[in-house]
Formats: C-alpha cells, structure tokens, sequence
C-alpha cells in the first residue's frame, strides 16, 4: 500500500472510531436487541411500530384500506403479474434475470427478510374478490388484516400502525428467536451449542428435543411456528423464526447458519477448554453475526442493487433509528417474489443433479426433504438430500427475472400442495399495501423525492407493460398500487429494481448498518475472532466450511459461464485441424440434453463461435436460454449445403460440454469440416477419431501421412 492512502485510511479509521462507542470484547447484542440503542432502547427492537417513509393513504384517513376503487388485487394480478405462457397455460414462460443472479438473490433474499420483519394477520377478514372465469374462484381469496397498534387508528392525526413483531437488526434472529425464552429453548447450555437432530439438521418440534414447557416457549409471542402444510408440527423443524419451514431452500439456510454458529463456538471451545457455555455461545453467535452481516454488504448488496449502491460506512451513528420501514417490509423488499424459480435443482458438487428437481409448489412446510439419509418424501414422492444438494443447486443456476411477472407456483399454487388449493401471493401482497394504508406509487415516489410520473410511459420503456398497467389501473397514474409500480419501473443501471425500490431498500439497509451498535465494523475482535471470522466472511465459504460442497463460484450470487471454440476447414490433403482456417458464417447450436435450442450463433471471420449466459433466445419461450445453469450442455454444427463434413452422419456434428460451477469457461470446443481435397465425401466422427496428427479408431491409431497412404482404410471408414 502506498504511503498516502495508508495515511488516508488511518484517518478514515481514526475518524470513525472517534464517531462511534466501539462495542469492546466481551459485550454482547441483547436478544431482544432492547438497549441497542442506548438514548433509544425501543429502536428496532420486537413489537415496536413499523416506521414510515411516506404519510399513510388510508380511504378514511384513519384505518380503512386503501385505493377502495381501484380493481381487485386479484384482478390487477392477472392482468400485470401472470408469467404463464399464453399459447401453453400449463407452462411458464422461463424469464433471467439480467444482472445474472443466481436463485441465491432470493433465497438469501427471504433468509434476510424472515430476520428483519414479519407482522402477522389478526382476525379481522378483507377477502380478495376474484372475478367470473379466473380458475382460482369461484370463492373470494381468503386475506386477514394485519395486527395494528391498538394505541394507533384513532384518528387522522394518529392513524393506524403495524408493529414488527421480530427484532429490525440483522441480528440472526431467524436462527437464534427475537425474545429470550426462544433463544433459550433452541439452545443445549452445553459447549456454547445449539440443539441439532440426527445429521446434524434442525431439532424437531418434538419431546426428543424440547420440554413440554420449551415447545410451548418456542416463538410463544407469536402463536408458534408456523405449518401451513401437509404435515404435522412434530415433523417440522424449530427455528428462531416461525417461518423456518416455509420452503426448502430457506430451511436449507436456516440449517447452514445454525451449523455454522456449532463449528464457530466447537472452535472457540479448543481453544478455549475453560470458557464457560454462555461465553461460548455469546461468542460464536457474535461472529456468525458478523460473518452473515458481512455476506449482506460485501456481497448480497452489490449483487442485487449495484457495487456502489451504498454509501461508504463511516461508523455507528446514534441517531440513526435502524426500525424497519412499513414500505420497506409491505412493498419494496417483497421484489423478492418475482424472482422466484419454479423449480428447486438439488446438484452434487459436480454441477449435476443428484436428485430430481422439486416444483416450488409441492416444497411449502415440507420439511421431509431435507434429510441426509435419502429417503422418499410420501407426499411429493421425491427423494430428500442434505442440504448440500440444495444449496449447490442455488448456486448454479440464474434466477427468473425481476420484473412484475412472478412463477403461478406463488400466483396460483401458494401453499397449495397436493391438491389443497392454493393462494395468489402477488394479490396478497398487493392487498397487503392497501390493508396498511401504503401511500400510492406517485405519492411514495415524492416522499422517497422522486418526481411523480404523469405517464404510463415515464414508468417503463415496455409498451405491452405500459398497456397492461393502462388496463389494470383505468383511474391513470395515480391510482397505481406502489407494488405493482415500484416492480414495474425500469431497472436502475447496474440494480435489479427501479429508482423507487432502490431508493426504499438503500435507505433501510443504510439505516440497518448505521443504527446498529453492534454492526460488526463496529465491534472489537480479538486477532483469534478475527481470523475465525475471516474465515467465513462469504456464504461459499460459510457453505463450504459446513457441508461436502467444494465446488463454488467465489460471487455464490452470480452465475456466469461460457463455451466456445473454432470451427476448422479442411483445406487440402491432409491437413486439417491445427493448421486449417476457421469457417465463417457455419451454424453452431447450443442444445441441452432433451435437444432443445438454447441459442444459435454463426462463426466469425476467424471461425470463432461462443455461447454464454446472455446467448439466446431459445426455440420454446418456456425453456431459458443460453447457458443460464450447471449441467451438460451440446454444441451442435450446421453444415451449410455443398460443404461436406468429416462426421457419421455428414449432415451435422456435436460435442458434449459439462459446466461444473459458474465461473468455468470452456474453450477450444473445436471442430474440423471437410472442404475438399482427400476430405471431399467420406465420413467419420472427426471429434472422436482425430486428435490433431492422429486418426483413432478401434483398431488402433494411425498418423494422418499413414492414413493418407492405405487407400484401405478409407474402405473400412466411408
Ligand atoms: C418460496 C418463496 C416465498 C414464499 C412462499 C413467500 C411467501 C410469503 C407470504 C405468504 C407472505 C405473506 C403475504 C401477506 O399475506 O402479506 C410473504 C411476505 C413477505 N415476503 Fe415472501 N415469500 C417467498 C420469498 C420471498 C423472498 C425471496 C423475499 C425477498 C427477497 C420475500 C419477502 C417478503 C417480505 C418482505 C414479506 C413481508 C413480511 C412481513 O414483514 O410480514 N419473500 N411472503
């Protein structure tokens, strides 16, 4: 490092430390995260109100939902939200997104959400109407009013408030509960650990795990963890979180992080024989903390909203109020539920699938999956895997992309699994926004100081989208559910949503670190936690220090990949491969293995081809293009007429390509076709038998000058 920017550093340090009270060793986060804020102690902590980024837009000023005369949310949903492939209704239309993100932009997405919020429903019924004709109905989709603030809602002046009923701070409190009775329960008081079952997977919600009173204990301030599945809660997993269950990419996460928190505090303990259990589990929870809050900014952030979407830290500023944002949690970061596959791959580290992949549909509250002994699930008859296989399988491939279309797994199917029906996530959430007063999308656009459009046409560059929000909102700009016209924006550069969600989650995410006593740039490490620390301070090697997998891209939030090569002539005799000249202008297809088109290019002057994972589109709207996840992939070479080609069939030739991981490129994928000269009608699988000076084939291998001078070997070959 240069002398200056030391020195600049130095001071930046300097500055910092001078701007916050640096939390020293030994002093831990409070579970409930009361006092985190010292003048503040009800900031950000469980039960406190959601806060507000705009005035609230309830119909009666007080209470009643808003947008009353707008269409129903189920309605607006099927105009805007419906990603089912119009000529195969049965199908979706296969959508990337364009800053390939891989499926880990929502699973770490939703692992983040179920730490910073959750208002539960109360009892108060505002069913969502559904329309003649929509296969959903004929029943109006069932919706309960959020729980308020019953010291809220009594007049304009002091309308209705939501409170988060889970502590703001990205605090892991999916992993270690929001309240001290629910630490408490998951907790063995042995070693620093948390409670595991066999396989080192989550305890159940049983006796072999918790007492009668702990059972009752768990998330007790909550109604419980939540099922809203096939089985029982005995067959569910306990997590800090009552939504632990809801998918299995999220249990799968759950699982990572509370196996993580073991290895921390096993680590700590042999080194340390004399801690104390408290100490133990204090201290590995702090840098499991500070390792997931590391993965949130240095990773997860840059990923989805741009490498410089955050301002510089410049240390723990007290007046900073981190709360979570009724905007934030009701409309801006549930972008989430359009990125979601609808397909889970489960992959071994090879980047090939080890178990068949599970629709999104079937995985809701069904904990069987996940089960190292490989067992069959007997209400979806797949077969479960660790949680290896699934995590792998989030990293290899890309997601959908975010945009308003979302999967009909979540638009028609939510938790609907064998055969219970299902519920229209995009309607909740859209029915969510009015329940909680949600300002409009042009009143939110001021409040965040944005202009406000006047036109369809300022919100997206998309006609048929400008058309559809046209049809689903008829009042005009106006009348525009924030939601929709936040999903609706087009991206800003370099982030996967638009300068309203932008501005919302920048704004919460600054509050999150800046508010936070304990962010961990803000908390002393001895060099020992620090160098454990290191040593996981990004989900592949979270991921790679607690499961088999080896096999990842060091970005585990991106997913790109490449194959390309040359296409030879074979210019006279003999001389073919290395010393011929690329073809241009030749055909080349990328195929998977069923022999659908993923993309076609043609060489370049040089005979150069290239496929990755912009290449496209693909010959069925339904299947994504281009090179967009792990597996095998086929080059296949046209042949234009008059050219004839060293190959079986001398119509085509194709080679197969294995992609392991994002981040592997493969080249040289060549191929040789004959011109003319000695090359002129015969055939053979030139990839197979050639391999630059020799011919191979069962018999034996033969030099090309040999080949050229035994006329009966062209007999046994054409
Ligand atoms: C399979 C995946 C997912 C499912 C099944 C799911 C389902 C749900 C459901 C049912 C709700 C409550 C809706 C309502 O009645 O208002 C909800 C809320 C929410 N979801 Fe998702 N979700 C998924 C993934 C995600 C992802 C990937 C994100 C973000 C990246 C996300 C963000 C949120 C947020 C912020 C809320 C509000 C939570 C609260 O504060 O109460 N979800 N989700």
């Amino acid at each position: 490092m240069k002398r200056r920017q030391r020195h600049m550093l130095l001071e930046k340090l300097e500055t910092r430390r001078m701007l916050s009270s640096v939390i020293p060793v030994g002093e831990f986060r409070p579970i409930d995260e009361v006092g985190n804020n010292v003048a503040n102690p009800t900031w950000g902590t469980a039960g406190d109100d959601l806060l507000r980024l705009a005035p609230t837009n309830y119909a009666d000023g007080v209470d009643a939902p808003a947008l009353p005369d707008d269409l129903s949310a189920r309605d607006i949903s099927n105009i805007l939200n419906n990603q089912s492939d119009p000529s195969d209704p049965s199908q979706d239309l296969a959508t990337l997104d364009a800053n390939e993100l891989t499926d880990f932009g929502y699973v770490f997405g939703q692992f983040m959400d179920h730490d910073m919020d959750n208002t539960p429903t109360g009892d108060v019924v505002d069913n969502i109407a559904v329309s003649p004709g929509d296969p959903i109905g004929p029943a109006a989709l069932p919706f309960t009013r959020s729980i308020t603030d019953p010291s809220t809602g009594t007049s304009t002046s002091n309308p209705t408030q939501q409170p988060n009923e889970v502590t703001s701070y990205l605090d892991l409190s999916q992993i270690y509960g929001s309240d001290q009775a629910t630490a408490d329960a998951l907790r063995t008081f042995s070693g620093g650990q948390l409670k595991t079952s066999a396989g080192n997977m989550l305890p159940y919600l049983t006796t072999n795990y918790f007492t009668a009173a702990q059972l009752t204990q768990l998330n007790a301030y909550l109604g419980g963890e939540q099922n809203q599945g096939p089985l029982s809660m005995s067959s569910l997993f306990a997590t800090g979180d009552i939504r632990g269950n809801e998918n299995l990419e999220l249990t799968a996460l759950q699982t990572l992080f509370l196996r993580n928190h073991n290895m921390i505090a096993s680590q700590l303990q042999a080194d340390h024989p004399n801690w104390s259990d408290e100490q133990l589990y204090q201290t590995a929870r702090e840098i499991n903390i500070a390792q997931y809050q590391s993965i949130v900014y240095n990773e997860w952030i840059p990923a989805v909203f741009g490498a410089s979407a955050m301002p510089a830290y410049t240390g723990y500023n007290p007046s900073t109020d981190a709360a979570i944002a009724n905007e934030f949690s009701t409309v801006a970061f549930r972008f989430g539920h359009s990125l979601l596959s609808e397909d889970i791959a489960r992959d071994g580290n090879n980047g090939q699938s080890v178990a068949d992949d599970v629709p999104l549909s079937e995985d809701f509250f069904d904990p069987n999956l996940l089960n190292p002994a490989d067992v069959v699930d007997p209400f979806t008859g797949e077969t479960s895997t660790d949680i290896d296989a699934v995590l792998k399988g989030d990293a290899d491939g890309i997601s959908q992309a975010s945009d308003l279309l979302a999967v009909s797994d979540v638009r028609d199917l939510l938790f609907g699994n064998a055969g219970a029906g299902g519920q229209d996530l995009i309607a909740l959430d859209i029915q969510r926004g009015r329940d909680h007063g949600i300002a409009t999308y042009n009143q939110l656009r001021v409040a965040m100081g944005l202009p406000a459009v006047t036109s369809f046409s300022q919100i997206t560059s998309n006609v048929a989208v400008q058309q559809e929000l046209e049809q689903a909102y008829p009042g005009g700009v106006n009348t525009i559910d924030a939601f929709e016209g936040g999903l609706a924006e087009d991206h800003v550069a370099g982030s996967d949503v638009g300068p309203l969600f932008q501005a919302i989650m920048i704004n919460q995410f600054e509050r999150l670190r800046d508010g936070d006593r304990f962010f961990y740039l803000n908390e002393s490490f001895t060099p020992e936690m620090q160098q454990i620390f290191s040593e996981g301070d990004t989900l592949t090697k979270v991921i790679e220090n607690n499961t088999s997998i080896t096999n990842l891209q060091s970005d585990i939030f991106k997913f790109s990949a490449s194959i390309s090569g040359t296409v030879y002539a074979a210019t006279g005799r003999g001389d073919f491969g290395r010393g011929s000249s690329g073809m241009s202008g030749i055909t080349v297809e990328l195929e998977d293995t069923d022999g659908d088109v993923l993309a076609t290019t043609t060489t370049d002057r040089s005979g150069r081809y290239s496929f990755d994972q912009n290449s496209g589109p693909s010959d069925n709207p339904d299947i994504a293009p281009g090179i967009n996840v792990t597996g095998t992939y086929d080059i296949v070479v046209e042949y234009p007429a008059g050219i004839r080609g060293l190959t079986a069939d001398s119509t085509s030739t194709s080679a197969s390509v294995s992609i392991s991981r994002s981040g592997i490129n493969v080249d040289n994928m060549n191929f040789d076709l004959g011109t003319g000269g000695v090359a002129q009608g015969h055939s053979c699988d030139f990839n197979q038998f050639f391999d630059g000076t020799h011919f191979n084939d069962d018999a034996g291998s033969m030099s090309v000058q040999s080949m050229l001078n035994d006329p009966s070997w062209w007999q046994t070959q054409s």
